[in-house]
């Protein structure tokens, strides 16, 4: 474990500190009405429109810096969700390298207690009682550390840690308690819960401390260091990796003894896994595809539902995923302390079919893969399932390759550029309407800590030498490269990306056609739920279109989104306006109104739920999803290297983990749940009438749950039941 990480632990343990104490202060001007004045900054990740966090706002602690403009500070509980993720991701990592050194019967009670703290944290719902999972895992820790033999023999060489979280508590427990005689509104037990949340937070990183100061120790003695990565060769050691974090099941079902089943969980992860936007129809004529007759009808019959090429194109049952896309991105290299190694990146296409109607399963069945051989070539090798055109370790590595892309294509595209970077502009001109317009009222739950955590992203996260150019198989410049395009293509096209209408670009909306696809089919159920939403609150405040048209706060949004000088959307406004022709930008009527916030809403929550939530479940296991191979591509579908031999290091593969399980463990706040902890409405901020029909869309929502638990039941076509679009699992904002 390397210096940087140890200081990583007392920098991200001292923040917290900071952004409680800053927490109360931000209370505190919001009730005395104190805002501050948000603007765009153009250079953060030029040349998208995000909110600017001047210096005299931000809060540098090394590689980090955090943003403190008024209402940009995430609630408290938030900040406890975010610091129990980083301790049980720093904690595993602990374990796993100590679980070759202590024995079983040691080691296993301690881990089955740190799994308890887990479920208590999954199922905290308010400070007080994610305390108590905090407790247990400070508890956990501190008799891990008394093991004999670990931190026994070790003794620090200072103490300077332990003094500095002293200091900070005092500082702080005066602050909050000021505050609170100041506004009245924290009640005393709040604080104490508060304070204690702080004191376990500096149990846990004392002892963490410790133990990197050991293994550095340790190691510049030459004794070889805590945990040091063994060479991985089979699926196995990237299992054992998981030692207090969950393994995710896909780990079984992506790799079983049934190659048939593997391959239709392969298909399945198109329509329900963690990246299910690149899926759409196939037009045929593809010479990338050089599939023939003979080899489809082969294939579907290996899956059950004899078939044959021309009839499964004309009606419309053949789908592709082409990655091509990811063309532009350039190879990075993987640097640690002891090697420099080349990551490659690709970007293939892959075929899938649905078997003709009435047929026992209609689930998609992977047909082919291809890649270009060298980014100059004309050859496209063919990968397909069956054993006598593709070797099964030929096939394994294509399919491999396939989801390294969607990895790649999740966390650029639809992850940072689709969802957080697309909502980002919404900030500054939603904070800057007056307090009570409806828009605002609406909207700024949607928006709580999204410039925190999009701040986060640009300084902390998609930048060089940081973990996402760490990770990813291409260089930093082409990852934000990337990024800023992906968010662009929907912000310069702003009319045409509702979910409905991106759908039915993409050909993926007949429910004939394509009968299993649970993203498509839970999220039309939420986004209907938006809309009727919107729609309702918007007839209560605006009577007709002339309302909106002359409301001129409301204009004003949109021309500053509008604008080349500021938000920098195209084709926005009832008339699609572009730059320089202001008067067609304008909102004319309340039906488009309805369309754009729902819009707005509906990938703030539903579409970044469903594409965030799965890092935890899916994508924290790197045999499914690598985010590199670290070997070139096989340039023949008779090669026999296993695809292990290509994934990621398992050094790697603990970095994923780290960041993935971290950013898909922290749910904070529910859809249609609208709750200000730390904004300026102290209470809900709707009327008697608008919240008449805010409980019509929480029913919705609760029916939309039974409907979806339903589809999710064994034997309904789902191979995996899909969770990401049940309403309790979708904050309202992107916050993480
Ligand atoms: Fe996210």
């Amino acid at each position: 474990m390397s210096k940087d990480k140890s200081t990583f632990l007392e920098k991200s343990s001292e923040l917290i500190i900071l952004l409680v104490s800053l927490y109360g202060s931000d209370h505190l001007l919001n009730s005395l009405g104190l805002r501050d004045k948000y603007k765009y900054n153009h250079d953060y990740l030029n040349p998208l429109a995000i909110t600017d966090v001047p210096d005299l706002k931000k809060i540098t602690l090394g590689p980090i810096s955090i943003p403190t403009l008024t209402d940009s500070i995430p609630s408290f509980l938030w900040i406890a969700k975010v610091a129990f993720g980083v301790f049980y991701t720093k904690i595993n990592e602990l374990v796993y390298s100590l679980s070759t050194k202590l024995p079983k019967n040691i080691l296993d009670p301690i881990i089955a207690e740190f799994k308890e703290a887990n479920s208590e944290f999954a199922k905290a719902k308010d400070e007080e009682s994610l305390n108590k999972a905090l407790e247990k895992l400070a508890s956990t820790l501190e008799k891990l550390s008394q093991v004999p033999g670990l931190l026994d023999t070790f003794s620090p060489t200072d103490n300077s840690l332990e003094s500095l979280f002293k200091a900070r508590f005092q500082e702080i427990e005066s602050k909050i308690s000021l505050d609170s005689a100041k506004d009245g509104e924290l009640a005393k037990s709040h604080i104490d819960v508060n304070i204690n949340i702080l004191k376990n937070v500096g149990r846990i990183v004392t002892i963490l401390a410790k133990f990197q100061a050991k293994a550095e120790q340790a190691k510049s003695a030459n004794q070889g260091s805590i945990g040091s990565p063994v060479t991985p060769r089979t699926l196995e050691d990237y299992n054992k990796v998981f030692q207090i974090v969950p393994k995710p099941d896909i780990s079984n079902q992506l790799f079983q003894s049934d190659p048939i089943k593997e391959d239709l969980i392969f298909a399945y992860l198109q329509v329900g896994g963690a990246n299910p936007v690149v899926i759409e129809r196939f037009k045929g004529n593809d010479n990338r595809l050089p599939i023939n007759q003979e080899q489809y009808s082969a294939i579907s019959i290996l899956f059950g539902s004899p078939d044959s090429f021309n009839q499964a194109l004309s009606e419309g049952r053949l789908y592709v995923s082409d990655y091509t896309l990811l063309n532009g991105l350039v190879n990075g290299n993987y640097v640690d302390e002891d090697t420099n190694t080349q990551k490659y990146t690709f970007a293939p296409v892959a075929l899938f079919a649905v078997p003709p109607k009435n047929s026992k399963s209609r689930s998609l069945f992977p047909v082919a893969i291809s890649f270009p051989q060298t980014t100059i070539s004309q050859k496209w090798e063919l990968f397909t399932p069956l054993a006598k055109h593709t070797t099964r370790e030929a096939w394994l590595t294509a399919r491999s390759i396939v989801l390294a892309a969607d990895a790649t294509y999740q966390a650029l595209i639809s992850h940072l550029g689709r969802s957080h970077l697309v909502v980002e502009p919404f900030v500054v001109p939603t904070y800057n309407l007056p307090v009570n317009h409806p828009v605002r009222r609406l909207l700024l739950p949607h928006l709580e800590g999204t410039l925190f955590i999009n701040h986060g992203a640009h300084t902390l996260l998609v930048a060089p030498k940081q973990t996402v150019d760490s990770l990813l198989g291409s260089s930093i410049g082409a990852d934000q490269a990337f990024a800023a395009k992906a968010a662009q293509s929907y912000l310069f096209n702003f009319n045409q990306i509702s979910f409905p209408e991106i759908l039915a670009n993409r050909g993926v909306k007949d429910t004939t056609d394509l009968p299993v696809y649970p993203y498509r089919d839970d999220g039309l159920l939420i986004w209907n739920a938006i809309e009727k939403w919107v729609q309702n609150y918007l007839e209560i405040n605006y009577k007709d279109d002339s309302h909106v048209l002359n409301d001129a706060d409301l204009q004003g949004w949109a021309s500053t989104l509008a604008s080349f000088e500021q938000g920098r959307l195209q084709n926005f406004g009832d008339k699609n306006g572009n730059f320089g022709d202001p008067s067609d930008q304008r909102i004319q009527t309340r039906s488009y109104l309805v369309k754009v916030l729902s819009t707005v809403i509906f990938i703030a929550s539903a579409h970044h739920a469903a594409v965030n939530y799965p890092q935890g479940e899916l994508m924290s296991y790197t045999p499914a999803y690598p985010f590199a191979r670290y070997l070139p591509s096989p340039t023949t579908n008779k090669d026999t290297r296993s695809f292990v031999d290509g994934l990621p290091p398992l050094s790697q593969a603990i970095n994923q983990i780290n960041l993935l399980y971290l950013l898909g463990s922290v749910y904070h706040t529910k859809l249609g749940y609208y709750y200000y902890p730390n904004s300026s409405y102290p209470d809900s901020p709707f009327t008697q009438s608008e919240q008449g029909v805010l409980e019509k869309f929480q029913n919705e929502l609760h029916n939309i749950t039974k409907t979806i638990t339903e589809r999710n039941a064994p034997g309904n076509g789902r191979l995996i039941s899909y969770k990401f679009l049940l309403p309790d699992n979708i904050p309202q904002s992107i916050n993480i």
